[in-house]
């Protein structure tokens, strides 16, 4: 009997597993995201052409910093991603901060804003850099002056808000510039909308691992490929570990969390993570494939990650998806 049971029970299982296969297979039992919905611009701050214009030039001037050489486009530059393939990121004066420069890809549908979240809106954090002394180093009230004395930038505040260049005026018009930084036409948004040849067959294997057997989706979910939390993946930092999200909370659990990003336009972003730690794709999935375990002192590594068992071409795959799947090919000049 018990034997009989137990075969039976196999049979039953392997049945089962045969059949999720199946559905994995086609394509139907994949947690797979809906459209990226369109981007909001907030009530308190409406968007007009005229102020993404004005926000836009603010983005890529260097006078904002105290050099006349540093603007947000020097770390956010948009032919890398809006990131700039540093590992650190190089302010005034060469100065050198402790955590890479992130994409700005997709900022504006994030709930917080820096790889530990510790500003709310764009709006708050754009007038953050300005004034930091390894970034651009600028008092904000020099710079008010500085806009005010110049005659284009007088006018155009005068023409989009009524009055002078102020601090929060700034910071509204580069946020409302930063929500215009959307990427939701990827091959692999053409594929989910039906169209089978927008991705190659190991991009469509990597897809498959992605939402399945490697796990990804778990916190890159959603049209945006993030769950808006904070995890320790276990990266490791040299020298002082960075507190993460655990220096916005003061909770010892929230040691080493950083925001999960989006993983559009993934391709273009190298070198990944919050200090830069991995040059390539290929690494970054190498990390995962082994549960995320490079440091012993890591104590608050994330609950979900776990050995994936993907073998090289399984890891390529996923590549091939971060790569050709979500990053826009470039168009040609
Ligand atoms: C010297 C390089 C540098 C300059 C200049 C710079 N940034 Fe950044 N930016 C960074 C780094 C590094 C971070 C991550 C810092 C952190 O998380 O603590 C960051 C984070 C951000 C974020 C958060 C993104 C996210 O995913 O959470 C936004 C938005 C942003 N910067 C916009 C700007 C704007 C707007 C300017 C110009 C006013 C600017 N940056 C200037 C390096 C720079
Ligand atoms: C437990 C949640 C979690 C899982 C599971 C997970 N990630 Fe991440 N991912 C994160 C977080 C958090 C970061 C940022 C960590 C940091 O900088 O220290 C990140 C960063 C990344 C980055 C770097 C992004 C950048 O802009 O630098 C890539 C690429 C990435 N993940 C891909 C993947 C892939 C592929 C998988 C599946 C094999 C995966 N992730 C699984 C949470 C997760």
């Amino acid at each position: 009997m018990d034997v009989v049971d137990s075969r039976c029970c196999c049979l039953g299982l392997i049945a089962v597993a045969l059949l999720a296969l199946g559905r994995l297979a086609a394509g139907e039992a994949l947690p797979l995201p809906k459209p990226l919905a369109d981007v909001q611009h907030p009530a308190d701050n409406p968007a007009t052409p005229e102020k993404i214009a004005l926000g836009k030039a603010l983005f890529f001037d260097p006078r904002l910093s105290r050099t006349d050489k540093v603007s947000c486009a020097s770390c956010h530059d948009p032919a890398k991603g809006f990131s700039n393939g540093e590992r650190l990121a190089t302010g005034v004066d060469g100065r050198q901060g402790t955590r890479s420069a992130p994409s700005l890809v997709n900022v504006g549908y994030y709930r917080s804003q820096f790889w530990d979240g510790r500003a709310g809106t764009l709006e708050e954090q754009a007038l953050v850099p300005i004034q930091d002394a390894k970034e651009m180093d600028m008092r904000l009230d020099a710079l008010v002056r500085k806009l005010n004395g110049i005659a284009d930038y007088r006018q155009r505040f005068q023409a989009v808000f009524g009055g002078e260049a102020t601090g929060p005026r700034i910071g509204q018009a580069i946020a409302a510039f930063e929500r215009t930084i959307v990427s939701r036409e990827t091959p692999f948004d053409r594929y989910l909308k039906g169209d089978k040849q927008a991705l190659a067959p190991a991009a469509v294997r990597g897809l498959k691992l992605f939402y399945g057997q490697a796990r990804c989706f778990v916190c890159h979910q959603g049209p945006n490929f993030t769950d808006d939390d904070f995890h320790n993946i276990g990266i490791f930092d040299e020298g002082k570990p960075d507190l993460g999200r655990r220096a916005v909370t003061g909770k010892a659990a929230d040691q080493g969390k950083f925001k999960t990003p989006t993983l559009r336009e993934i391709g273009r972003t190298a070198p990944y993570m919050h200090n830069g730690r991995f040059k390539t794709l290929t690494e970054v999935v190498g990390h995962y494939n082994f549960g995320g375990v490079t440091d012993a002192a890591n104590d608050h590594r994330d609950e979900k990650l776990s050995v994936l068992y993907l073998n090289e071409d399984q890891v390529n795959d996923v590549v091939a998806f971060l790569t050709e799947g979500l990053t826009t090919p470039q168009r040609r000049p």
